[in-house]
């Protein structure tokens, strides 16, 4: 609850009579900061919100824990209590996190109902292996929190990007300075493969232009490997002219020296500056073509965040733009984690720490909405 709450989803909470024995309803009703939903007919509750409005206000319907009897009354279609109703009533994803004594999950009945739930379309998210609130040990223990939270965002993805061309840039560029230099910075390119591969979950067609990396490429989409800020821009530009999406994550050089040295300069030579020029910026440029795509940029600073990116979406004409704090102790460019404060034309949102793969899924549902706005029509 709390994490899906920080996660800055909108949660509305149903128990049943054996979870109101465990925690007091009003736990659950400060945390989420709604009435908490226990009773079939209750006329005060039904009045805020009768349990068919509630099945078609959520987006998802998670069951956490699930135990052996709600999977056996969902298995079988029975609708004696709220929460085995709502199921009934559902016409979203239904997710479930079971609990159990280990025992009583390899039951063969409780093994049927769960292969009846899966042909159901019913998703399951654990349950692990481990020690057992009853000091048995095996398989039956509810999944960690954190992974359901993580697990339940990215099945939320598939098809949600589908028919939709999106390109990403990612890493850091490389320039040259002589055979064996380079100017380059600390991208690792988490952020971007993390994006790329959410975005191939979410069923788009999609182009990741890398710069050099130590991370293997994501299955499922093109890859273009380059090395120099104006090697990027090519890439990046030619498949950017019929891309529905850009997103650009690389942290390209703004700079590359003016002259590269055909063979390894000596120390014994008079070199002692080294003169740059200004790359090309691509993000920019994507942003100029036309039509154009939905262009998405990162801002990587170390001060001043929201005015600094505020002033890039605008600068660069961007649709959108995600800033993150870089040379701080935690996230950033070499962390798997990572937090973004996203800012838009008229809006923004925050979204707080976590794993970077997290944070691809949260971003990009942004980033759908907006192009749904843009283009209701294709994206419906
Ligand atoms: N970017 C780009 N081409 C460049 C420089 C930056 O496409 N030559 C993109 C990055 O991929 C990112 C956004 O612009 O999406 C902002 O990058 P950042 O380095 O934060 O901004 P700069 O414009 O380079 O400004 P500064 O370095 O002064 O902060």
């Amino acid at each position: 609850m709390r994490l899906l709450r920080k996660q800055g989803h909108d949660v509305r909470v149903v128990m049943t009579a054996a979870a109101c024995e465990f925690v007091a309803p009003l736990t659950f009703q400060a945390l989420s900061g709604h009435a908490v939903h226990s009773e079939l007919l209750d006329a005060g509750q039904e009045q805020a919100m009768s349990h068919i409005h509630l099945a078609r206000w959520a987006d998802v319907l998670l069951i956490a824990p699930a135990t052996a009897d709600m999977l056996a009354k969902m298995a079988h279609g029975l609708a004696d209590d709220l929460l085995s109703t709502l199921y009934l009533a559902a016409e979203c994803p239904v997710v479930v996190a079971p609990a159990m004594n280990q025992a009583m999950w390899a039951k063969a009945v409780t093994q049927d109902n769960i292969r009846r739930l899966h042909q159901h379309g019913v998703r399951f998210i654990g349950p692990a292996a481990g020690a057992q609130a009853c000091g048995e040990q095996g398989l039956g223990r509810m999944e960690e929190p954190v992974e359901i939270c993580r697990l339940l965002l990215a099945q939320q993805i598939p098809g949600m990007l589908s028919g939709v061309k999106v390109v990403i840039s990612a890493g850091p560029t490389r320039e040259p300075l002589d055979p064996v230099r380079y100017i380059t910075n600390r991208s690792s390119g988490k952020m971007g493969y993390a994006l790329a591969q959410a975005a191939v979950a979410g069923g788009a067609e999609v182009v990741l232009v890398s710069g050099p990396v130590n991370l293997s490429p994501p299955v499922g989409l093109a890859f273009i490997q380059v090395e120099t800020a104006l090697q990027m821009y090519d890439a990046t530009l030619t498949h950017c002219r019929d891309a529905d999406v850009y997103i650009g994550a690389a942290a390209v050089a703004d700079y590359r020296p003016q002259h590269i040295v055909a063979h390894k300069i000596k120390k014994d030579g008079d070199i002692a500056s080294i003169l740059l020029e200004k790359n090309p910026d691509i993000i920019a440029a994507v942003a100029g073509l036309q039509p154009k795509p939905l262009v998405v940029g990162f801002a990587a600073e170390t001060d001043d965040l929201e005015n600094y990116a505020k002033h890039k979406l605008q600068a660069k004409n961007l649709d959108m733009i995600a800033a993150n704090w870089v040379g701080k102790a935690e996230g950033g460019f070499e962390s798997d984690s990572n937090a973004l404060q996203v800012f838009w034309p008229g809006g923004q949102q925050t979204l707080a720490m976590t794993d970077k793969h997290t944070l691809a899924t949260q971003l990009l549902y942004l980033i759908a909405e907006k192009l749904h706005e843009k283009n209701p029509v294709k994206n419906s």
